[in-house]
């Protein structure tokens, strides 16, 4: 034994080739965090100390290589300095830089996932073989940063400029193929070949077939570019990849820029600018947010894991009404592998939930995503039925009938009196109280909310509602049954509108008041995009549909009349009135037309101010920051309320809702992240400012105490 670590063992293999292998004790991945760092440091030094070694091969004894930094370190080490930042990176990369300069050829073996510091540690090495299922890249501007271990320097000079733009700026798991293709990779093999190929390597350079030394000198030298051709790559890639990530994603063009600079520069002067860049990063909030998400992430997915070891199995699920929602949760049901029978009263509707399934189906065969029999395994497995058939053997149904609480009353408790007794009862309301539904149940235990989104194929969220006497084996059983159908659960407790819908609401309160008071919805939808919505509120009411959110909106004002009944005619109450639905005819705030694909598309329509015009009372020109203030105060003041009246169970479940849900800025973090980057008492203040706008601006008793001990929401 060479060297025996917690998360590093190196040891002789054969003919004096020595094989490093990463396996961290205790953990189900290796990642980089300190301790490895540490460990490969100590490693590579005893390497070195060898007399007479004629090679090295890495690996992994775990199904993926490395899968990146230790993400939950990231939080402290980037409340550092920013020359705390630049002095830590330049440590760990002494550490790279050492392995790479080892006085023998080496060679990475890649199996599963080699990602971020994962992938970093691979191009240290003088050559890569892959396994051929194996995935490599460098996903870190996902997080507001870029790779900080050398990947920016080693990479540009591997598979040139251009390539390496796409992969860092990208942010792309890319297969060996497409690895092997830029030369990222020298070798792809079968994962039982991969040390041989790499022994194979290291005997051809000892024998002086391959060169490593030079492999060594291209990856630290200066990239091979004269001055016009730096030029052309470097500037036309910034400007393609600033348009598409937006203003508000800095990083990928950072690491562009970092490429240029550092370009006529050899390796231990290029990973210095690599380095202050990367602090530079590190230190914005955008980072700060998207790292936080990735560990709220982490959060939702212990819980759902613990829900679901007590979770009942779902074999067979049952959805009624194969409307737009029921069609949709029988196909994401069958092509995650849980057969579902599909239940209406009309003949028309079943046709319809099918004729969507197939559709979808089709896409993902035309993309080659899937094959055709497979296709026909998916719609073979939702049965089509206008009766209660083989309900006996359902283990879930989700309720998905017309959104009228009479109707699902009676649904519901037909159901009930079909099913097995211990089959799990849901439904997919997206605002009625779930202990109203539960009401008339002989067997409230076992029902609860299961609220997807539209198109749920698309969306990740699914809320699981629990009502008061919902059992907690309902609830892991429909939090089980939406990780199956490849969706984020997210268990709340019952109210008007549930999380998602209570906190949308108010935010379209403050559209309407805005719109009274004189802004043009075009200009709102404007500023809220560029803050960073995927759409504006006028254009997300059309897709939502001017039915649906009326009604919701009258279900909202009963149950939180205090703030959220309007006795004013709003202009959504306008759109409605003429029949302006939204998508759903074409016409709402905007008018849709077909694009030369066949793409629906908006465009303005004049008639809609012509309409709104009666409820118009000011003609304020409102600037940006008076739009932003007044949409998302009450937003985010409802999301408070949430949190404080325990519909959801923790500041992360409520900020990880409204980004799965409604596609809120996920840069910003949520809504209390987004309090708390303002600062409580900042945001108190500001709201206190449109108070006058009524009790959607009032900041409740619990956070005015926040501002003044100035607790925060998260740490
Ligand atoms: N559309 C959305 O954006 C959306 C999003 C989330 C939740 N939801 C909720 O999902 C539910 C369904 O909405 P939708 O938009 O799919 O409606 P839809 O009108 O498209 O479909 C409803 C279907 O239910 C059928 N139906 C009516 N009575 C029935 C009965 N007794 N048994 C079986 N089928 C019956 C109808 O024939 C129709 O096919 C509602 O509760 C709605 O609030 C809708």
């Amino acid at each position: 034994m060479i060297y025996e670590g917690k998360a590093i063992t190196v040891k002789e293999i054969e003919g004096g080739i020595a094989q490093l292998n990463f396996d961290l004790q205790g953990e189900s991945v290796n990642k980089f965090n300190r301790l490895t760092i540490e460990e490969l440091g100590a490693a590579t030094d005893a390497l070195k100390a060898q007399k007479n070694l004629k090679g090295l091969v890495i690996t992994s004894s775990k199904d993926s290589f490395i899968v990146g930094a230790d993400i939950t370190e990231f939080t402290d080490l980037f409340a550092g300095s920013e020359e705390d930042l630049v002095a830590n990176n330049l440590k760990a990369n002494e550490v790279f830089n050492a392995v790479e300069d080892l006085p023998f050829p080496t060679v990475t073996a890649i199996n599963g996932m080699a990602l971020g510091g994962g992938f970093e540690m691979c191009l240290a090495t003088d050559y890569r073989v892959m396994d051929s299922k194996a995935k490599v890249g460098l996903p870190e501007v996902k997080l507001g940063i870029f790779p900080g271990f050398g990947g920016t320097v080693r990479l540009s000079r591997l598979v040139g400029v251009d390539n390496a733009v796409e992969w860092i700026c990208g942010g792309t798991e890319n297969r060996a193929d497409a690895a092997l293709k830029v030369g990222a990779v020298d070798a792809v093999v079968a994962n039982d070949k991969l040390v041989d190929a790499a022994v194979a390597i290291i005997n051809q350079c000892n024998e002086g077939k391959l060169d490593n030394l030079a492999r060594r000198e291209e990856k630290k030298g200066k990239i091979k570019l004269n001055a016009m051709e730096s030029m052309m790559a470097f500037e036309i890639s910034k400007a393609f990849v600033a348009g598409k990530a937006g203003k508000n994603y800095p990083a990928p063009v950072e690491a562009i820029k970092v490429m240029q600079k550092h370009a006529g520069l050899t390796r231990d002067k290029a990973i210095e600018v690599e380095a202050k860049g990367f602090a530079k990063m590190a230190k914005t909030n955008v980072a700060a947010c998207l790292v936080g998400l990735f560990l709220n992430d982490q959060e939702l997915k212990k819980k759902a894991k613990a829900w679901e070891k007590e979770a009942g199995e779902v074999k067979l699920a049952a959805v009624l009404g194969a409307g737009i929602m029921g069609g949709g949760v029988a196909y994401q049901s069958a092509l995650k592998g849980t057969p579902i029978i599909m239940k209406d009263i009309a003949q028309a509707g079943i046709d319809l939930g099918l004729n969507e399934a197939k559709s979808l189906l089709t896409k993902r065969v035309s993309r080659g995503k899937m094959n055709a029999d497979k296709m026909a395994d998916v719609l073979n497995s939702i049965t089509p039925t206008l009766n209660y058939g083989d309900f006996k053997n359902v283990d879930l149904v989700v309720e998905a009938v017309v959104e009228n609480p009479k109707v699902k009353d009676i649904v519901l408790r037909e159901t009930e009196d079909q099913v097995r007794e211990d089959a799990i009862l849901t439904s997919n309301t997206s605002t009625i109280s779930i202990n109203l539904l539960a009401k008339n149940l002989k067997r409230p235990e076992n029902f609860c909310g299961m609220h997807f989104f539209n198109p749920v194929h698309m969306m990740p969220l699914v809320e699981v509602i629990r009502g008061e006497k919902t059992s907690d084996r309902a609830i892991a059983t429909t939090v089980a049954y939406a990780k199956a159908m490849g969706k984020t659960p997210i268990v709340v407790n019952d109210c008007p509108g549930f999380l998602v819908n209570r906190v949308l609401f108010p935010y379209f309160g403050g559209f309407a008041g805005l719109v009274r008071d004189g802004a043009d919805f075009q200009k709102i939808d404007k500023v809220m995009e560029k803050f960073g919505w995927p759409m504006g509120p006028a254009y997300l009411l059309d897709v939502v549909g001017m039915d649906t959110a009326k009604h919701a909106n009258e279900v909202m004002a009963e149950g939180f009349p205090d703030r959220m009944k309007d006795e004013n005619k709003s202009a959504i109450d306008v759109m409605f009135e003429n029949d302006r639905y939204g998508q759903k005819n074409d016409k709402g705030f905007y008018k849709y037309e077909l694009d030369r694909k066949g793409k629906k598309k908006k465009v303005v329509d004049e008639d809609t101010y012509k309409l709104i015009e009666p409820v118009v009372q000011g003609q304020k020109d409102f600037d940006e920051e008076d739009i932003i203030a007044r949409m998302m105060i009450p937003l985010c003041l409802e999301t408070v309320r949430c949190l404080e009246d325990g519909i959801v169970e923790a500041a992360a479940d409520a900020d990880m809702g409204l980004i799965f849900g409604i596609g809120f800025p996920p840069f910003r973090g949520g809504a209390l992240r987004y309090i708390d980057d303002m600062g409580v008492d900042k945001f108190v203040e500001l709201a206190d400012k449109y108070a006058d706008l009524g009790p959607l601006y009032h900041p409740t008793e619990k956070l005015r105490e926040m501002a003044k001990t100035g607790k925060k929401f998260f740490g």
